[in-house]
C-alpha cells in the first residue's frame, strides 16, 4: 500500500468484479451499436478504459477536459469546459463515464451541455457514487460503488494531479494532505 494512503476501501479484485456486473447492465442497456462514449479527463481514464473493453458493441470514444477540483480536495462550484472543440453528438445516444459523483454539479453541466449539442439521449456511468444529497442535482444512471463522503485517491483519483496510477480506491492520510 502507497505510504500516503489511509487504508484501502475498494480492491482491485473487488473493482474487476463490480465491472463485470455493471457491464452487464448497460449492454442490457445499449445493446444496438452506434454508441458516443464520453470519457470526463482526467479522473474517469482508467476506470473507463477497463470499463469500455467490457462492453462488446460498436461504439466511438470522444474525451472532455473539465475542471472543477483546481488540484484541491474541494470542489470549486464551478465547471469548466477545457476544450475548443466539443464531440459531436447530434442525433447519438451519449454514455459519459466519469470516477465519481460528487456534488453532481460536473454531471448536471456536461449532460446539459451534450443534450443542448443535439444528442438524442444522454445516460451516465460512474465509478463511485458518494451517498450526499444532491438537492436537483443529477444522479448516475450506472454506478458501480457508493461509497461515504471521504476524499478518494487512485484508481483514476488524484490528490493534486498524484495516486490516478494505484490500481485500488484508497483514502488519504489526513497528514499526507
Ligand atoms: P462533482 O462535485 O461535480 O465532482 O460531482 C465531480 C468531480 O470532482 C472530483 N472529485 C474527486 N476527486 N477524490 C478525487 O480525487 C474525491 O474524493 C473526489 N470527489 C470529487 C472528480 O474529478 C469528479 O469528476
Amino acid at each position: 500500500m502507497h505510504r500516503d494512503v489511509e487504508r484501502i476501501l475498494i480492491n482491485g479484485e473487488e473493482i474487476r468484479e463490480r465491472l463485470d456486473c455493471v457491464a452487464k447492465n448497460l449492454m442490457a442497456e445499449f445493446a444496438s451499436d452506434g454508441l458516443v462514449v464520453v470519457i470526463l479527463l482526467k479522473g474517469a481514464l482508467v476506470f473507463a478504459a477497463d470499463m469500455c473493453r467490457r462492453l462488446p458493441v460498436t461504439m466511438t470514444v470522444e474525451c472532455l477536459n473539465i475542471s472543477s477540483y483546481h488540484g484541491n480536495i474541494k470542489t470549486s462550484g464551478k465547471v469548466e469546459f477545457l476544450d475548443r472543440k466539443m464531440p459531436e453528438v447530434e442525433g447519438k445516444k451519449v454514455l459519459i463515464m466519469d470516477d465519481i459523483l460528487d456534488t453532481g454539479l460536473t454531471m448536471c453541466a456536461v449532460s446539459d451541455a451534450l443534450l443542448e449539442l443535439g444528442a438524442s439521449e444522454v445516460r451516465s456511468c460512474v465509478l463511485l457514487n458518494k451517498r450526499k444529497e444532491r438537492a436537483g442535482m443529477c444522479e448516475a444512471d450506472f454506478k458501480a460503488f457508493d461509497i461515504d463522503d471521504e476524499f478518494v485517491i487512485g484508481y483514476g483519483l488524484d490528490y493534486q494531479g498524484r495516486y490516478r496510477n494505484l490500481p485500488y480506491v484508497g483514502v488519504m492520510k489526513q497528514e499526507s494532505i
